[in-house]
């Protein structure tokens, strides 16, 4: 389709080169992640180790490139209109020496031809950001490009929720002025920010978080020239005349649709009371921001989540509890991540999961296996019970909110057989440059300070954690800061022991 002016005819995407977007990894788009998701639902996706990934709007390669190191036996492709961005990534590949893995600058609209065909495809922060031609070649090349057993991942802002936020971005537009940088463009918003108030608790909560958020986030959501949000209903449209179905949420949320009494009706129709009970949920639950999956629709009907399906499947926790966990009755107790975030559980037999898989921790270990060992352990404290439906539901319910991780297969994280430290070439190149996250075994990007991130790119291996802790103290006594010899080995032995087990380093003391 020809048209006089679009992006497709634009060389590069200037606010991306200016500022680019943060390089953060994406846990919920993660392969193995996806597949697993993809089996609550019924449907088979491809193994994570040996499949084709594109990202669609990958930017620098934040998100795709930690992917490529951990399955090398994948394929991974990247397109992106910024090419400063693509440049700068693709310099990050080559210094990491990845040959799984490439990005393209190009146009999602005008795509270059012969990419071949995809198990996953990812577009995450491009759907409700771009013209709608755009959003429309998008969908067209899931359908285009994806395999029969592949699953596409879009994000886009949904009206239900978004509307309320959209009020904050109405008030910046209104100060903003566009013939200024990007960067010039931040401060000025985040002028008008530190005068704003509002007594709506969630968007008091959105303008702090905007005080300090990264000027990317800020400029890329809020002061975009496009920032259009949708409804689920306006989604799964669209997707549909692409030839795409809805087949489940990527990211986490409070509640999920369960049907009852469609016992006769065919797939085709269950399906499609399942969106409309999506949909009220989104206005239920203001639902902001979606993280949608689809498939092709010349492929079996996808069904919502079932509990029994949580059998084939693995687990990882990084929680903890405070509480003196009761096993023999169903109160309300909290476990809590490392960062943070607190989760209610009131099932007996699913606190003795969590337990259990907290103390597997960074282990990842199949379904059998943590309930075996949570049976054992809540018998021991008084669960009179057994592994009833209440339980399975309970436990999906957790895996809904994200509070546990979902794998395809159980992992034991490597332990070196040295004992010495060794980081793995990602984690010390990422380490060694400042504007790159530290990404760990989970996807996710670590926080850390510049000592903790010195000393990864010193961990090679061949260095003892006595002579690790000379430089450190060394480095410190450079910087100002007085460290006495064995508070330095102490501070080395620690780092080691959460870098070994977010898996950045082998480790084994
Ligand atoms: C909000 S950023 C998201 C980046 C990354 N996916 C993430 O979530 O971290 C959107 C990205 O889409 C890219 N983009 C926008 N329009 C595009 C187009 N027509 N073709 C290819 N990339 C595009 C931008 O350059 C930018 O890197």
């Amino acid at each position: 389709m020809h048209r006089p002016f679009t992006i497709a005819s634009m060389d590069t995407l200037r606010t991306y080169d200016e500022l680019p977007y943060d390089r953060l990894p994406l846990p919920e788009t993660e392969p193995d992640f996806l597949s697993a998701l993809a089996k609550l639902h019924g449907f088979e996706a491809a193994d994570a180790h040996a499949a084709r990934v594109l990202e669609l709007g990958c930017a620098q390669g934040g998100n795709l490139i930690p992917m490529a190191a951990r399955y090398p036996a994948s394929e991974f492709v990247g397109i992106d209109l910024s090419r400063v961005q693509v440049e700068e990534g693709q310099m990050f590949i080559e210094r990491i020496g990845l040959s799984n893995i490439r990005l393209l600058h190009g146009d999602i609209a005008a795509l270059p031809d012969k990419l071949g065909e995809f198990d996953f495809i990812i577009a995450h922060g491009v759907y409700s950001w771009v013209p709608d031609f755009v959003r429309e070649a998008l969908l067209a090349v899931c359908r285009r490009l994806l395999k029969p057993q592949g699953i596409a991942y879009a994000s886009f802002n949904v009206e239900a929720g978004w509307k309320l936020y959209g009020r904050i971005r109405e008030a910046l537009l209104r100060q903003d002025d566009a013939s200024l940088s990007p960067m010039q463009r931040v401060m000025r918003a985040r002028e008008t920010l530190a005068a704003m108030q509002d007594d709506d608790e969630r968007l008091a909560k959105e303008i702090a978080y905007l005080k300090t958020a990264s000027p990317s986030y800020l400029f890329h959501e809020y002061l975009s020239e496009i920032n259009q949000p949708f409804s689920f209903e306006a989604f799964v449209e669209s997707a549909s005349r692409h030839g795409l179905r809805y087949l489940g949420e990527a990211g986490p949320r409070r509640a999920r649709v369960v049907l009852e009494n469609d016992w006769g009706l065919s797939a085709e129709s269950r399906h499609a009371r399942w969106l409309e009970a999506e949909a009220r949920l989104d206005e239920a639950l203001q639902t902001r921001f979606r993280r949608a999956l689809l498939v092709r629709d010349d492929v079996p009907v996808p069904a919502p989540q079932q509990p029994e399906r949580l059998a084939s499947l693995s687990f990882s926790a990084e929680l903890a509890s405070d509480d003196e966990l009761d096993f023999s009755e169903a109160t309300e107790q909290h476990f809590q991540t490392r960062t943070g975030e607190r989760y209610p559980v009131s099932h007996p037999l699913l606190k003795a999961f969590l337990l259990a898989l907290a103390g597997a921790w960074p282990d990842v270990v199949d379904y059998q296996t943590v309930l075996d060992h949570a049976l054992s352990l809540a018998k021991e404290y008084g669960y009179t019970g057994e592994v009833d439906d209440a339980f399975r539901e309970a436990l999906l319910d957790f895996v809904q909110l994200h509070g546990l991780r979902l794998h395809t297969r159980s992992r034991i994280l490597a332990r070196s057989e040295t004992g010495l430290p060794r980081a793995s070439l990602l984690a010390a190149i990422q380490a060694g440059s400042e504007a790159w996250p530290v990404t760990n075994h989970f996807h996710q990007a670590l926080d850390l300070d510049e000592w903790g991130r010195w000393l990864i790119t010193v961990m090679d291996g061949e260095t003892p954690l006595e002579r690790l802790a000379r430089q450190l103290a060394g480095k410190l006594e450079a910087a100002g800061i007085k460290f006495a010899p064995e508070q330095a080995l102490q501070a080395v032995a620690s780092y080691s022991k959460l870098f070994a087990m977010q898996g950045i380093i082998v480790w084994h003391a």
